[in-house]
């Protein structure tokens, strides 16, 4: 019942020469291979120039990675006629069968490794470390469902009834998916959610972002090599406009895994329920996130720091579970500030396959440019603490923003969330403690948080009144594990449930409770 594994995948350790060199070597013969992928749908889906998309290098604008033939709005529907008449053939394979599949796809991932995590890095960015655990974790996500759908739809629950009556409930699938990922974890979200999806027993279409529609394309492949029917998982790349809202206007679609903006949730939210005769919708939501970590005054200051930066500024700022606003008690505001600069002076920001890299770049110049935005607007209000150098001879090939520190009054200062490596510090009295929990809460997100401090009650007494999804103590608060630290928010920022937790599935099921009178 379990499957054949219970424990997460060990990954790679780069500071091992022997496990680092082999995969330098193999991640080099994917370096310069140029891919031209396109929709993977139940049918032929014929070359179409014009809808055809070039993706380059965030690092280097310059260097193509290929390029991507976006879905029509035509060839979506069709997807969702083929997803819908493969449903019940799908759901009514047995679910060893389904976990099966899904657990062949993770070992193929991690035979993949060097070409997955070359892409992550020529498509999306990604540092060396960041594409070990992202592979990682999709990998993790593959055996960790598998087990759970096995656990849960093996065999019917036995109830208790009155004598002469038997009763039984039974887990299925819902019917068709959307999973609408992000290009910040291009493999092991997007994995995640399709995944999940579909050894529940639906049918998926999967929409990856545009930035990362190449490692969302060779999964897919890898998905069908592992026996993944093709009209069970179709991908279908494309653009919110048109894929997204072709699938969330569409009566077939059962429900919507999305994560992503708060924003765009909310258009999802509207368009689904804007359908009219169509069955009420489930939406999975995991959006953004404004974290908060709180330092009092019996915290070690060179280990809050060491996990500050990289809260802040691991995947450059690029995570929903990333520092946004670090809050200060007074009397180690100082101190934490000054070992706070020397970190970040020497912070290295650069090519992301350079294993001495701590920063990279962000995804594209729309996010560069509202990044540099909010920095020159805090810039010109005086609010600089800590910045980052970057060294133009190669920043000016991407697009990067350096690590920025600034002070701000309190979290009700941000607007929105910045989505890069930029902290902001408040400063609080010990006596306001109350009222800085206070805000936080009212802000309205609630997806992770921290608390550094030696004083067990004083932790224990916060990580009880704030409303997040995950807390971490006396630790960086980014990295969630599957089946460790189950993950996803409340409020502004989703719906639940929690991804690599014990009750996911049950989101992406229908339950029946057959009743015999015997
Ligand atoms: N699961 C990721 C993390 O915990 C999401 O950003 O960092």
């Amino acid at each position: 019942i379990y499957g054949d594994r219970r424990r997460n995948s060990k990954g790679v350790n780069l500071n091992v020469h022997s496990h680092y060199q082999p995969l330098m070597d193999a991640m080099a013969g994917f370096m310069d291979k140029t891919y031209d992928a396109a929709p993977l749908l139940a049918f032929e889906v014929p070359r179409d120039p014009a809808n055809t998309h070039e993706i380059n290098s965030p690092y280097d604008r310059n260097r193509r990675v290929g390029s991507i033939q976006w879905t029509s709005r035509e060839q979506a529907s069709r997807a969702v006629d083929a997803a819908w008449a493969a449903f019940p053939r799908w759901d009514a394979t047995p679910v060893a069968e389904r976990a099966a599949i899904i657990r062949r796809l993770g070992d193929l991932m991690e035979e993949n490794l060097a070409e997955l995590m070359t892409l992550c890095s020529r498509e999306g960015g990604k540092l060396l470390t960041d594409g070990v655990d992202e592979i990682r974790e999709a990998v993790d996500f593959c055996h960790y469902y598998a087990m759970r759908a096995a656990e849960l739809f093996e065999a019917p629950t036995v109830l208790p009834g009155p004598t002469g009556e038997s009763n039984e409930l039974m887990l299925s699938g819902k019917g068709v998916f959307a999973a609408i990922s992000p290009w910040n974890f291009p493999v092991a979200i997007f994995c995640g959610q399709v995944v999940a999806a579909a050894v529940a027993g639906n049918t998926v279409l999967a929409k990856p972002a545009e930035q990362t529609s190449i490692v969302a394309h060779r999964v897919i492949e890898l998905l069908y090599q592992a026996g993944m029917p093709r009209d069970v998982v179709q991908l279908l790349p494309g653009d919110g406009p048109t894929v997204g809202s072709v699938l969330s206007a569409d009566t077939r679609i059962t429900g919507v895994v999305f994560t992503g903006g708060t924003d765009t949730a909310q258009i999802i939210n509207r368009a689904l329920a804007a359908r009219e005769n169509a069955p009420l919708p489930t939406l999975i939501a995991e959006t953004g996130g404004m974290n908060a970590l709180i330092v009092d005054s019996t915290a070690l200051p060179e280990q809050v720091v060491a996990d500050v930066i990289q809260s802040a500024f691991q995947s450059a700022g690029q995570r929903c579970s990333a520092l946004r606003v670090l809050y200060l008690q007074d009397d180690v505001a100082d101190r934490v500030i000054e070992i706070l600069k020397g970190a970040m002076d020497e912070l290295h920001v650069g090519d992301p396959r350079d294993l001495g890299t701590d920063v990279g770049p962000v995804i594209d110049e729309d996010a560069r440019k509202g990044l540099m935005a909010h920095i020159d607007r805090l810039k010109g209000e005086g609010r600089l603490l800590a910045e980052t150098r970057l060294d133009p001879a190669f920043t000016a090939l991407g697009t990067f923003v350096p690590p920025v520190a600034f002070r701000i009054d309190g979290i009700d200062a941000l607007e929105r969330e910045q989505f890069g490596p930029v902290l902001h510090i408040v400063r609080y009295k010990a006596n306001e403690i109350d009222q800085v929990i206070d805000s936080i809460n009212r802000r309205g997100y609630g997806l992770t948080f921290g608390v550094h401090s030696r004083n067990e009650s004083f932790a224990a007494a916060i990580a009880e009144k704030i409303r997040v999804g995950n807390v971490y103590i006396n630790r960086n608060i980014i990295g969630a594990v599957v089946g460790v630290q189950p993950f996803g928010g409340q409020g502004l920022s989703g719906t639940g449930p929690k991804a690599g937790g014990p009750h996911y599935l049950l989101r992406f099921a229908t339950e029946k409770t057959v009743t015999v009178n015997t």
